[in-house]
């Protein structure tokens, strides 16, 4: 495959279905080019990771869509995401980064065990013979544990789920007019639920999420505080879906180290960052540079630079993992670019790590004859990887 048709590739449905191939000839090309009108791609995990953690780049924030798109704030779905922190830039960024991260702490994350480990077997007891791994399972269970820490009724959850899929199109840089519109309609929705549920924890406190943010000194103005809780519904929602649909294929497509994660689940951990790092539920994430940015060997990016960054790329980056198209949980020091570096690294890392070292053992060692049972279908999308649908047979 030669660099334009791989470049292209990423934008077609075709090339998307399997990245891996093009990210090669991108990465073998350069660690950082400018192509497509002047948009620049990373496509190394050195050079991912040093960019990431650059406190000069920025995240597209207010100001930008006020400058490519001055109505965005009329689009419910699209001002939640562009209002919480993911779309902020310091100080606003440091500020909602710590009122969320000082409520939403390892312990608090810890004391979820349980709940993930009674929301999983429920889950497996009563997945039908055959059925969809995504409708079944993989969908239900992040959005059932995110319901949980945020307090959410649990009758309220299926309500969630479509708001949340609704939504989740913002992420997505390439969108068709009535996904937008669905979006809108979510955004309103779920803002109008959160009142309605801030207000009540104000009233009478309980040991959720949304009573600990919503408490007064937390340094979130009320806007902020709704955009924040809509993020923090949506971030972990398809994204936790994704690993644990991608994860349970990957994990059955080797069915030897299946064997080795049923009889000792204390290897989850590494199973589940070998996962993240073979097929990352997150491919892309985008920067801006604010100053000219010296690369090293005579190389530099401008100032106003648009990034992308592949983290899928990064990933499988042959200098940093020794014969990265295989899977091997027994890498040492694995550390994939799946969950972002610097100031925007994933605020939730540690509950998606939990949700999967939970789920991964318990559903190879309850449905121990568990397979795919027809073809996997993947979402068609360029920054959320995973399947849309996924069937299997409980065996
Ligand atoms: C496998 C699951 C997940 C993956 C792969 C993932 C990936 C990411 C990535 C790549 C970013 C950085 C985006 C950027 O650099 O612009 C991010 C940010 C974020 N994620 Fe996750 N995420 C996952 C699960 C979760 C969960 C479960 C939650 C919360 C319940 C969550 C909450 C957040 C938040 C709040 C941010 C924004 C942090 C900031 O801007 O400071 N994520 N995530």
């Amino acid at each position: 495959m030669d660099f334009d048709t791989a470049l292209a590739s990423l934008f077609s449905a075709e090339g998307r279905r399997d990245p891996y191939p093009a990210y090669d000839v991108l990465r073998s090309h350069a660690p950082v080019f400018s192509a497509l009108d002047g948009r620049w791609f990373v496509t190394t995990h050195a050079m991912t990771n040093r960019l990431l953690r650059d406190a000069s780049l920025r995240v597209a924030d207010a100001a930008d869509y006020d400058s490519f798109w001055p109505d965005w704030r009329e689009n419910r779905g699209v001002a939640s995401i562009v209002l919480s922190m993911l779309q902020n830039n310091p100080p606003d960024h440091t500020r909602m980064r710590r009122a969320a991260a000082a409520t939403f702490t390892a312990r608090r994350v810890a004391a979820l065990r349980d709940v993930i480990t009674e929301q999983t077997v429920e889950l497996i007891k009563a997945m039908p013979e055959r059925a969809d791994f995504m409708s079944a399972f993989a969908y239900p269970l992040p959005i059932g544990v995110i319901c949980a820490l945020l307090g959410v009724p649990a009758a309220d959850r299926p309500w969630f789920r479509q708001r949340a899929a609704d939504l989740t199109v913002v992420l997505e840089p390439i969108s068709t007019e009535e996904e937008m519109s669905r979006a809108d309609a979510a955004g309103r929705e779920l803002e109008d639920y959160f009142i309605g549920l801030i207000a009540e924890r104000q009233r009478a406190p309980q040991e959720d999420l949304t009573s600990a943010l919503a408490a007064e000194g937390s340094g979130l103005t009320g806007a902020e505080l709704l955009a924040n809780l809509v993020l923090l519904l949506v971030a972990g929602f398809e994204t936790t879906t994704n690993l644990l649909g991608t994860g349970l294929t990957i994990l059955l497509e080797h069915p030897e180290q299946a064997a080795r994660l049923r009889a000792d689940p204390e290897l989850a951990p590494a199973f589940v960052e070998e996962i993240l790092r073979y097929d990352s539920p997150v491919q892309l994430t985008s920067r801006f540079t604010s100053v000219p940015i010296d690369l090293g060997d005579g190389g530099s990016l401008p100032a106003g630079a648009s990034l992308n960054m592949l983290l899928g790329s990064a990933n499988r980056d042959p200098a940093r993992y020794p014969d990265p198209h295989r899977f091997d949980p027994d890498r040492p020091n694995i550390q994939p670019v799946s969950f972002g570096g610097g100031a925007h690294y994933c605020l939730g890392a540690p509950l998606a790590r939990l949700e999967a070292q939970v789920a991964f053992p318990l559903l190879l060692t309850m449905l121990p004859r568990l397979a795919v049972a027809g073809v996997p279908v993947l979402r068609d999308r360029l920054v959320l990887r995973g399947y849309a649908t996924l069937p299997v047979a409980a065996g």
